[in-house]
């Protein structure tokens, strides 16, 4: 029996399979849970989720559009996903958006207003209006994981707007895992290492980062995403009762190297 037999939830974030929500999706589906997947709204972007999804090997998935900048997308997801399954265990945010115009060494300064604001509200905020919506449906408690990146910490050039939403998520993560903390939720984040993805892609120097990593790392190379799909595994499983309100890295050890 796998370890999530029985378990129901959401994972936010599969754009297609290189997406981490995919690997988490792999990994939470090869111990038995039973997942939903929301995703951006339009036709190409739901035959892409769904491509993937299915050459994970779920047969028949439950999928949903959904902006999560939209408060209506996401009362929708809630009134759906408790017709589909009454109550849920787990929701993963493996989301974030910022114009990657700003997300180039050196054009931090430059950020304007409404380009901060869109970051912060789709990479931030919206985890906090997820566990709004959906706590009301996990009344055995449960597990919210989101994305985080070192970025959150240290000034990486190019990371910029993005960094500043990602210390907003992991502060998030701490008021929410405080007060959910009564309802039997936990609320953690993942610090990834890098890996090409659609969203990473966009980031300015990307590829002098996993050259870095490889080389100073003390595992002296990049991760692979089935080890963030892994530890997403252990978050929302019973292995992980005592946990809240933390940021676990998976990142091959980089953050703990000082020189
Ligand atoms: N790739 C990396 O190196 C890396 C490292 C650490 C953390 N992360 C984080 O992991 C998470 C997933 O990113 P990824 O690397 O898998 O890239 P990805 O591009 O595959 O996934 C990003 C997802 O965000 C979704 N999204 C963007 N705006 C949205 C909106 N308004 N509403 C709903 N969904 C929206 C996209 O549709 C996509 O599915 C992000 O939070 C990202 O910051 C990525």
């Amino acid at each position: 029996m796998g370890l999530l037999e029985g378990r129901k939830g959401l994972i936010f974030g599969i754009a297609n399979d290189r997406s981490i929500a995919y690997h988490v999706a792999q990994s939470l589906h090869e111990e038995g849970a039973t997942c939903g997947f929301p995703h951006l709204p339009g036709e190409k972007n739901a035959r892409r989720t769904q491509k993937a999804i299915e050459a994970i090997g779920i047969g028949d998935p439950w999928l949903i559009p959904c902006d999560a900048a939209s408060d209506d997308d996401l009362d929708a997801v809630l009134a759906a996903t408790k017709e589909r399954f009454d109550t849920i265990d787990f929701v993963i945010h493996s989301i974030a958006y910022a114009d990657r115009t700003y997300l180039k060494p050196g054009m931090f300064h430059q950020t304007p207003r409404d380009v901060w604001s869109q970051a912060l509200d789709i990479s931030a905020y919206t985890l906090v209006a997820m566990a709004q919506r959906f706590k009301p449906i996990m009344p055995r408690g449960g597990s919210i994981i989101a994305m985080s990146y070192y970025g959150a910490e240290k000034a990486i050039p190019g990371y910029n707007v993005m960094g500043v939403a990602k210390a907003a998520l992991e502060a998030a993560t701490r008021y929410l895992a405080l007060e959910l903390g009564e309802s039997g939720i936990r609320v953690n984040t993942i610090s990834a290492g890098p890996l090409r993805t659609l969203s990473s892609m966009g980031v300015g120097g990307i590829d002098e980062i996993f050259d870095w990593v490889a080389k100073k790392s003390p595992l002296q190379r990049n991760i692979e995403a089935g080890e963030v799909g892994k530890t997403a595994t252990f978050l929302v499983s019973d292995l992980s009762t005592g946990v809240t309100g933390e940021n676990l890295y998976v990142d091959a050890g980089y953050n703990i190297v000082g020189l």
